[in-house]
């Protein structure tokens, strides 16, 4: 178990390993696990993506990490945040994604409440969330989050509902 590592109940959140490359490849070219994603991702795509994921994750604490099943041992999705600008602004966006069999469970709002914790350790100020409007799930779990809705914006031409969520005293 690695130092940085978040466990929970059900679950361990911790940066990713080299060993981790494969089921993130996996992943990021499965349609299912990439629901409400632009495009699955090519597996040089993926490859690249993971390397973003590991890049990001030794900067920020809180970035996008691997969500390991503690019962299977099994990575089942991630949580955390990478960069992103919207309308000229930067921002840190919240994210998570999770392989279809391991949805339905809450394990979206118990490994990102989670990390958000650990966020909250070392992080003060607005994290940003962009969600379908067509996606249910997201936005229950977004809400439990503490995020609160913003404003619909296009992004990429297609209408999107933000939500933001301040950490410390902003
Ligand atoms: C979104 C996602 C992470 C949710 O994770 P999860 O752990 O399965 O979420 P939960 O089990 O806590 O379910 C969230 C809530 O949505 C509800 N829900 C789930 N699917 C639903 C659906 N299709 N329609 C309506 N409500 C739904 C659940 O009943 C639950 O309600 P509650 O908050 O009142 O308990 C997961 O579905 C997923 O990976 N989806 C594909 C990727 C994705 O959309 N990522 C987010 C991009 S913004």
């Amino acid at each position: 178990m690695t130092r940085d590592a978040v466990i929970t109940e059900r679950l361990v959140v911790r940066p990713p390993q080299d060993a981790d490359r494969s089921r993130f490849v996996e992943l990021f070219g499965d349609a299912d696990f990439m629901a409400f994603a632009t495009d699955v991702l090519t597996e040089e795509q993926a490859h690249a993506r993971f390397d973003h994921m590991a890049e990001v994750c030794r900067a920020i604490p809180f970035g996008k990490q691997p969500v390991v099943e503690l019962a299977s041992g099994r990575i089942v999705g991630y949580t955390g945040v990478d960069h992103i600008e919207v309308d000229g602004r930067a921002w840190l966006e919240w994210g998570y994604r999770l392989a279809s069999d391991a949805r339905g469970r809450g394990y979206a709002t118990e490994a990102s409440l989670a990390l958000l914790a650990k966020a909250r350790e070392t992080y003060a100020g607005e994290l940003l969330a962009i969600i379908d409007p067509a996606n249910v799930a997201s936005r229950h779990v977004i809400g439990k989050l503490g995020f609160t809705f913003w404003k619909q914006t296009p992004i990429d031409g297609d209408p999107c509902d933000l939500f933001t969520l301040t950490l410390g005293d902003g």
